[in-house]
């Protein structure tokens, strides 16, 4: 995601719904928009007759959902599609039917041709604009011997062919407002993936966070590659940012809790940093990339603002908001980063103490600006690089989490523990929190009293219901 496709999940696997006529298995890669896209197009082909499986075997359609962003995110497609070949020619063997392979997002959109020239295996391609047209694009390939690739870019067409979404059990849920970018900087292919920054109208988000909040959705992530640069037409006509699209959606009953994600420094106006005051709802927490620490190397990325602009809007994050917690994406060994270059990220990750963020090397990416660059930073300097930003980052998310132990967070549960009897959900702050629990309390907010903590969760003791906390 980006600065968007930012934070990665864990690669995600849907819930198995009910005895299905065909099944689909969808497996995501990458950011949490592609986790939102991959709901969505269950939500197409359900539409459709197709039923949710989290298990490959069962299923008459296979999806992958993929990341485009670092070569490495790239690359697993294939090594996925390997594992397909085998299932495919196996249930062959055993005859048992047919299995459909799909390849969609970001590595569909910027590589079709080269999938379906390597993977023949592949019947359906189909890029981020165009998944809504899944059920249609089965059809078509069933009428015909080869693969089918649909990867054309209007954003507004996809939302507003979309069915409404399915009811989830979780009480935390995604919402796409904006994709795409236009920023271009020089290392990111998201540009050329996602394409042009659309902005989804007022009346479209609202209506879905409604329908959300109806099914006992409590807190809801706003979604886009540069979500703070969504604008929209107000219901009087007048221009609305992203502030007043937080504030409407905190008047709807039910939602508890705001967040958005990824946001762009320049696009980060007053107006919003005021809204982390203003609106109780808004989560105090912000991902906010700043990729280097160095002018010379924000330059050359073309990220057109320069470090001290950074510095200034957290600092006025921090007057209206002193508890914000910090997050933010970090490259290391961009082209021609000298020592002293990344010894100024070094210096901003001091200075700002972020409770979370996400390091990454250099990757080169085919058709972007700095892929081409001579001064390309051998691979053990960034290695290196990495290891020692990554060790302060981790030392500063275990001080982060230490620091709660002994306060009181309300906390979202959203999930069962790994351990039978605890439950799981998140803090105001994003962190994972961990407690005994009756699994009755999922999809609810309650206060607990925070008792141990360590680099990726808090341990908590429940202390009482509170539905009403945010
Ligand atoms: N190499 C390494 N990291 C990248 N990112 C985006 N493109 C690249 C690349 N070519 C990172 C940025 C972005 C995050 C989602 O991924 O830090 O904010
Ligand atoms: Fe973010 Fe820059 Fe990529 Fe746009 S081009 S998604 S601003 S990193």
């Amino acid at each position: 995601m980006q600065d968007a496709c930012a934070p990665e999940t864990e690669e995600d696997v849907r819930p198995t719904g009910d005895t299905p006529e065909k099944r689909v298995f969808i497996k995501t890669f990458g950011c949490q928009m592609n986790v939102y896209d991959s709901e969505r197009m269950a939500d197409a082909l359900g539409s459709a007759g197709f039923a949710e499986t989290d298990a490959p075997e069962d299923a008459d359609l296979v999806i992958l959902n993929t990341c485009h962003i670092r070569e490495k995110a790239a690359e697993k497609v294939f090594s996925e599609l390997g594992r397909l070949r085998v299932l495919r020619e196996t249930r062959r063997e055993l005859g048992g039917g047919n299995l459909m392979i799909a390849v969609a997002g970001c590595v569909a959109q910027a590589e079709g041709e080269e999938i379906a020239r390597r993977a023949p295996l592949v019947d359906i391609i189909v890029g981020p604009q165009s998944y809504h047209r899944l059920p249609e694009l089965i059809e078509r390939r069933a009428g015909t011997r080869g693969v089918v690739i649909e990867t054309e870019f209007p954003a507004a067409e996809k939302f507003a062919n979309l069915p409404a979404p399915k009811l989830r059990s979780a009480p935390a849920a995604f919402l796409t407002v904006q994709e795409g970018c236009d920023k271009f900087c020089t290392f990111c292919v998201v540009p050329y993936t996602r394409g042009a920054e659309y902005s989804r109208p007022v009346a479209q988000i609202v209506d879905e966070a409604k329908r959300l909040a109806e099914r006992g959705v409590r807190e809801i992530t706003l979604l886009g590659q540069n979500v703070n640069a969504w604008a929209g037409e107000g219901p009087s006509g007048k221009t609305w940012t992203l502030p007043d699209l937080l504030a409407a959606l905190s008047e709807i009953d039910g939602i508890a809790r705001l967040r958005f994600t990824t946001s762009h420094p320049n696009d980060m106006s007053e107006a919003l940093v005021a809204a982390h005051r203003d609106l109780p709802k808004l989560m105090p927490y912000l991902h906010l990339p700043f990729q280097s620490g160095s002018d010379r190397i924000l330059k050359a990325m073309n990220r057109k603002h320069r470090i001290e602009d950074y510095l200034r809007i957290v600092d006025r994050l921090r007057d209206v908001r002193p508890d914000l917690a910090l997050s933010t994406d970090i490259i290391v060994g961009f082209p021609g980063e000298t020592t002293a270059d990344f010894e100024e990220t070094m210096r901003v990750v001091e200075r700002v103490h972020f409770a979370q963020a996400y390091s990454f090397k250099y990757s080169a990416r085919p058709g972007t600006p700095a892929a081409d660059r001579p001064e390309q930073v051998p691979e053990d300097l960034k290695s290196e690089r990495l290891a020692r930003l990554q060790a302060r980052l981790f030392a500063q998310q275990t001080a982060f989490n230490a620091a709660m132990v002994g306060r009181t967070l309300s906390v979202l549960w959203d999930s069962r523990g790994r351990n039978d009897g605890q439950i799981v959900g998140r803090s105001p702050y994003l962190q994972s929190v961990y407690a005994e629990g009756d699994p009755a309390l999922l999809g609810s907010i309650a206060d607990v009293e925070i008792v141990a903590a360590s680099q990726n969760s808090l341990r908590a003791v429940i202390k009482n219901l509170d539905e009403d906390a945010t």
